[in-house]
């Protein structure tokens, strides 16, 4: 079995359900439920017996230790972060908390799990860290993609808790020997996303009838790839990939903020008009996010070069797919905008 972190979060919950679907191998899923982490993300997995959800904290050392010695797993699959940049602008220690305290206790864990193993389920062992491609820095319009020997520039207290982690995980497989592959992967967007960011923001206010909140001048370039895309490059290099090697991961698809709120307002115009006019009217633009990145765009040869690994969804047919999961979803997204997103709401948008 493997041991998977933040399984409760978007991509976590997302990979567990792939996971099962796809090996059918159990899952012990550890995830904290922060405001990002949601049981009803895992609720069709009720009763299934290939899986056990722990609710507890990555920075517990005694419990990460007793999972470990109890369900002994071949692998951990680390997703369990605080993952959004404008909560880290407001309040960065939780990042440095979960992000490197909390990635550094999975690690002095695993690592002592590891030594213990005998010599094959050792040789076997992997400790898989999922990262982002924001510890690159920020591109400009004519840079080359990010390839992943390009040095480490991260602006915010996200990408810098999410860099910090990274190297740490280099650390442990130079130092010790300690089995550690690491992938860095552009914006995901699909089901089960939080309504903080971008894309499912965009569907609910839009649905909501509320301002389109457009950071800047909404030229802002991010590369986009469909969140099963990434749990399938996930399971490639779980399974292939170079011990102590980072590989990035992208969707070729580098789009400005401002085209994929028309392409969401244009899909909720044809997939459910609103009698008012065309939801595209209700894009704003606000002030901008401090330090806010310019361009992230991702070179994925070397996944496919070593892997096979490609995105299987184009853009077109993933946001189609993400866009009627949100409509067809209306009470997911209405049980976690809760008393504590309405805060978070007014906190970041309500000075703008
Ligand atoms: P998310 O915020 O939706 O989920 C994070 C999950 O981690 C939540 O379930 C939360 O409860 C859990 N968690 C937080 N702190 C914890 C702690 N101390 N102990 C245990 N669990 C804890 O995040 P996401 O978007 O699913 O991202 C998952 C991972 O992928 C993160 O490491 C993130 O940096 C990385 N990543 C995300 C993206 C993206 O576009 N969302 C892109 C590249 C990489
Ligand atoms: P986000 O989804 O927060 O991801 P990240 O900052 O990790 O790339 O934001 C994606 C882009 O959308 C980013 O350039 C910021 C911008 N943005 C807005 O313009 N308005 C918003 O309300 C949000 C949440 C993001």
């Amino acid at each position: 079995m493997i041991l998977v972190t933040g399984g409760a979060g978007f991509i976590g919950a997302n990979f567990v359900l792939d996971w099962l679907r796809e090996t059918g191998e159990p899952v012990v899923t550890l995830d904290a439920l922060t405001y990002a982490g949601n049981p009803e993300n895992l609720a069709s997995l009720q009763g299934d017996a290939r899986h056990v959800f722990v609710h507890g904290d990555i920075c517990d050392r005694a419990l990460v230790d007793r999972l470990l010695s109890e369900h002994r797993p071949r692998a951990v699959v680390h997703f369990a972060a605080e993952s959004h940049v404008d909560r880290s602008i407001h309040g960065p220690a939780a990042f440095v908390r979960t992000n490197v305290e909390g990635t550094f206790t999975l690690l002095e864990a695993a690592r002592d799990y590891w030594t213990m193993l005998a010599s094959d389920p050792k040789a076997a062992f992997r400790f898989l860290h999922v990262s982002t491609d924001e510890v690159y820095g920020s591109l400009g319009p004519k840079d080359p993609p990010f390839a992943e020997t390009k040095a480490y520039e991260p602006n915010s207290p996200y990408s810098a808790s999410k860099a910090a982690s990274d190297h740490l995980v280099r650390a442990w497989h130079h130092t010790y020997g300690f089995p550690a592959l690491t992938t860095n992967c552009s914006n995901n967007y699909g089901p089960y996303q939080f309504p903080e960011k971008l894309i499912p923001l965009m569907i609910a206010n839009a649905l909501a009838g509320k301002a389109l909140p457009i950071y800047g001048d909404g030229r802002n370039v991010r590369d986009w790839l469909y969140v099963s895309d990434h749990c399938a490059a996930i399971r490639e290099v779980l399974a292939r990939g170079r011990l102590g090697e980072t590989y990035n991961v992208g969707g070729w698809n580098e789009k400005p903020n401002l085209e994929i709120v028309h392409t969401v307002c244009a899909l909720l115009d044809e997939l459910r008009p609103d009698p008012a006019g065309a939801h595209a009217r209700l894009i704003t633009y606000v002030t901008d996010r401090p330090g806010h990145d310019r361009r992230y765009a991702i070179d994925a040869r070397k996944i496919e070069r070593e892997l096979g690994w490609r995105p299987a969804e184009t853009f077109e047919t993933g946001i189609r797919k993400t866009v009627a999961w949100y409509l067809d979803n209306q009470d997911w997204v209405a049980h976690v905008q809760s008393g504590s997103y309405r805060e978070w709401v007014d906190r970041n948008y309500a000075q703008r």
